[in-house]
């Protein structure tokens, strides 16, 4: 075994004890009824999500790579997500808080044992230890659905966080991304998932792109000015929702005399204006960007702002360059419990000077899912491409919640239009005229 092969096994061993440690911390933060409950129709118990991570655990590492002896196959279908939706999740015969715990145990050990002995090489699902970097991610986003249910969940608060650091360096309004082909995708990144693929030059015209969130602040300048009350602002189909749905301002926001308070973790307190606006869904995030005389960006203009590097005309893997995220890149892996204010992160910041691209919000873009020029599923169809089309709306950048395993500068999102219990705010874009590009 090359020394570079025992280095790579040495990473997936703490990369899934690094992330079974924040599934523990979420699972064991509640009692034994809160875990079995549903906290909002739109989430699963998370004695749902804390099995099914383990399930998918077994399918992928215990059986298939690893050609052992299934653990429960009997539960294969209850953990299913195509099988049930999250609404009917409570009703299924589920393990227990005990078994539940017990079962991922089992096969974590079982993963842990394999991992010396599987080659990481001659097949593509093992090369780079892909499979256990599939399931590393998916433990991390079900870490951050289980963030956002702990988000619904009504009671006295049980997560605490140091509140995330003050800004260092003040953000200007808007920067000036020049016109031209960038890479997108990725065909090198090693763990990255088959939507990311492959890499393909696309050509963006000249644009702005600002250079920080839209804030609490300047959403509530928004409402103030009547923006839930004008269809103008907003397209068909989102006056629609707005009003079938009865919105009114971001989920969690509450009236308190002439401003607002938000409950955030079960902690209720007045909105920081300055703090990046949360909780908005596509329709609240393009209605507010057509008032400020704006638009959300394409996906292609999001990932050119936060990879392109005028210098070398190369992409990087982040905006500030090539390295893994470290605490001062990016307000990620639920070190705090909020989003950072712009400005708080100025060695993350991109070439052109955009801020806080990574963590903090997922922002809402203008683009539909869909799969690049040369896309082919990898390692199932289930995994995004059934996901293709005008029903999802892409999201980029990840969040306070998010975990820098499933976050890079080609990692995608994607969510229908209307949902807002995910850590959704927004930043706006507009067209550069001819005038402006000097
Ligand atoms: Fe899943």
């Amino acid at each position: 075994m090359t020394d570079e092969t025992e280095r790579l096994r040495d990473r997936v061993a703490v990369e899934l004890e690094r992330t079974r440690a924040r599934t523990a911390l979420l699972t064991d933060a509640v009692d034994d009824d809160d875990l079995v409950r549903q906290h909002s129709p739109l989430m699963s118990p998370l004695v749902w999500d804390l099995a099914h991570v383990g399930n998918q655990e077994e399918l992928w590492l215990v059986r298939d790579v690893g050609g052992r002896d299934p653990v429960r196959r009997d539960i294969d279908e209850l953990y299913d997500a195509f099988q049930h939706p999250r609404r009917d999740r409570p009703q299924l015969p589920l393990l227990g808080p005990v078994e539940a715990r017990g079962y991922v145990r089992t096969v974590r050990d079982k993963v842990l044992d394999l991992l010396d002995a599987v080659p990481l090489e001659g097949r593509r699902l093992t090369t780079d230890a892909f499979a256990f970097g599939m399931i590393v991610q998916h433990e991390q986003q079900h870490d951050e659905t289980m963030l956002a249910t702990h988000q619904l969940r009504v009671g006295a608060p049980v997560l605490t966080a140091p509140s995330p650091p003050d800004a260092a360096v003040r953000v200007g309004d808007e920067v000036l991304i020049p016109g031209g082909p960038f890479t997108m995708g990725t065909s090198t990144e090693a763990w990255a998932l088959d939507n990311e693929r492959p890499a393909h030059t696309v050509d963006v015209p000249a644009f702005f792109m600002d250079a920080a969130c839209v804030t609490n602040g300047e959403y509530a300048r928004f409402i103030a000015d009547g923006g839930y009350d004008q269809p103008r602002w907003w397209t068909p189909e989102g006056w629609e929702h707005r009003v079938r749905a009865d919105l009114t301002a971001p989920m969690h926001w509450l009236r308190d005399r002439d401003w607002w308070a938000y409950t955030r973790f079960g902690r209720t307190e007045a909105v920081n204006p300055d703090e990046p606006v949360v909780h908005v869904c596509f329709h609240e995030a393009q209605a507010y960007a057509a008032w400020a005389g704006k638009r959300l960006p394409t996906e292609a203009e999001w990932e050119k702002a936060a990879r392109f590097d005028p210098a070398t005309g190369r992409s990087r893997r982040y905006p500030w360059g090539d390295e893994d995220p470290q605490e001062h890149h990016a307000n990620l892996g639920q070190r705090h419990l909020a989003p950072a204010v712009a400005g708080a992160y100025p060695a993350g910041a991109s070439p052109a000077g955009v801020h806080q691209l990574i963590g903090d919000v997922w922002e809402w873009t203008a683009s539909d899912f869909a799969g690049y020029p040369g896309f082919a599923a990898f390692p199932y169809r289930e995994y995004s491409e059934v996901f293709f089309g005008p029903k999802y709306k892409v999201l980029r950048g990840g969040s306070f919640g998010t975990d820098a395993a499933a976050c890079r500068g080609t990692f995608r999102n994607w969510d229908y239009p209307i949902r807002r219990q995910i850590f959704s705010g927004l930043r706006c874009a507009r067209d550069a005229h001819l005038s402006e590009l000097g």
